[in-house]
């Protein structure tokens, strides 16, 4: 087992001591084989996880890329838990400071399609057969966000299935209420006549477009609301994250369009044609809606 080596504990007061010991120079000298910084971010288990299946220079940019999503997938997973506990416990603007964010980290997700974008169809062609049927289609945190995000399709759970440890997260994500049920629970604990059948008392079902609750939303924009309203600022977070989600699928279509053009994925699909049809879903689908009527 990884040993994990206590980093003792720091203050204002020890800092300012060691500062002016050193005059302000760098700590440079450590003992016991590692420094604080690597054990502190397990720098070398990391640094130790990137293998590629080529020997092809352009893999490794793809691979490292494909990393760093899945940890920001985790990050927007926990977080947005955490929205939909803040939303749940009634504290919108803990929520909405949450929200803020999740948006920051969707944004950061999006600028990773600027680098997989410099692969030339060539280079990503000198390596792609060594990916086998291996497609972010797979991703399992890719799935819990979208879960998380109130997007329920069961069927994309089935490929993690047999995967002991991932099948129950997936499962549980599938499950649970989304972020969006949390935030449509609260608009009708606020008042808005939304019938219980509309509140989604099977979360795992796909979410069915609901009359009562894009009246709701509306409402939440109506004349005399504004920014001074804190269901009016949870509405346009939620919108900035939507928007930002869909923005990092929309982003994904034109890179994979630009590198394999109309080839088919390795996931199994007709590639891009399936990633234009998936674009086309929102988040949130009612506060899109809702702008209609405004
Ligand atoms: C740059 C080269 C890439 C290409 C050519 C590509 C291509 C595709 C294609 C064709 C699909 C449809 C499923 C299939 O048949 O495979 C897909 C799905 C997907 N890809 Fe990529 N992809 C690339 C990079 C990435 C990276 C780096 C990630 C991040 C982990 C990623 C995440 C996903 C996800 C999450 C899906 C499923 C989308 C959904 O369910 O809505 N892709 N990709």
């Amino acid at each position: 087992m990884r040993r994990v080596r206590d980093l003792g504990s720091g203050s204002d007061a020890e800092r300012a001591r060691l500062a002016a010991r050193g005059e302000g120079c760098p700590l440079v000298d450590f003992d016991g084989g590692s420094t604080p910084y690597i054990d502190y971010q397990s720098i070398t288990v990391l640094l130790s996880l990137q293998q590629p299946r080529s020997e092809e220079p352009a893999e490794l940019p793809f691979y490292i890329l494909g990393q760093v999503k899945e940890l920001l997938f985790k990050l927007l997973y926990e977080e947005l838990t955490r929205v939909r506990a803040l939303l749940d416990a009634d504290e919108v603007p803990q929520a909405v400071w949450l929200l803020r964010r999740v948006r920051k980290v969707a944004d950061l997700l999006c600028s990773t399609w600027d680098v997989l974008g410099s692969l030339a169809p060539t280079e990503f062609n000198a390596f792609r057969d060594s990916l086998g049927k291996a497609s972010g289609l797979q991703s399992y945190m890719y799935r819990m966000v979208e879960y998380v995000l109130g997007n329920k399709d069961p069927v994309l759970a089935r490929p993690h299935q047999g995967v002991p440890g991932v099948a129950e997260q997936v499962r549980a994500a599938l499950e649970e209420p989304s972020v969006y049920d949390a935030a449509v629970a609260l608009l009708a604990r606020r008042g808005a006549p939304i019938p219980p059948a509309a509140l989604r008392p099977e979360p795992a079902r796909t979410h069915e477009p609901s009359d009562e609750i894009e009246h709701a939303w509306a409402g939440v924009y109506a004349a005399g609301r504004g920014p001074g309203d804190e269901l009016f600022l949870l509405a346009e977070a939620l919108m900035d994250v939507a928007e930002a989600m869909c923005r990092w699928r929309a982003l994904h279509l034109l890179t994979v369009e630009r590198i394999i053009g109309t080839k088919p994925g390795t996931g199994g699909t007709h590639g891009v044609a399936w990633l234009r049809r998936v674009s086309e879903h929102r988040f949130f689908p009612e506060l899109w809606s809702a702008r209609g009527r405004l």
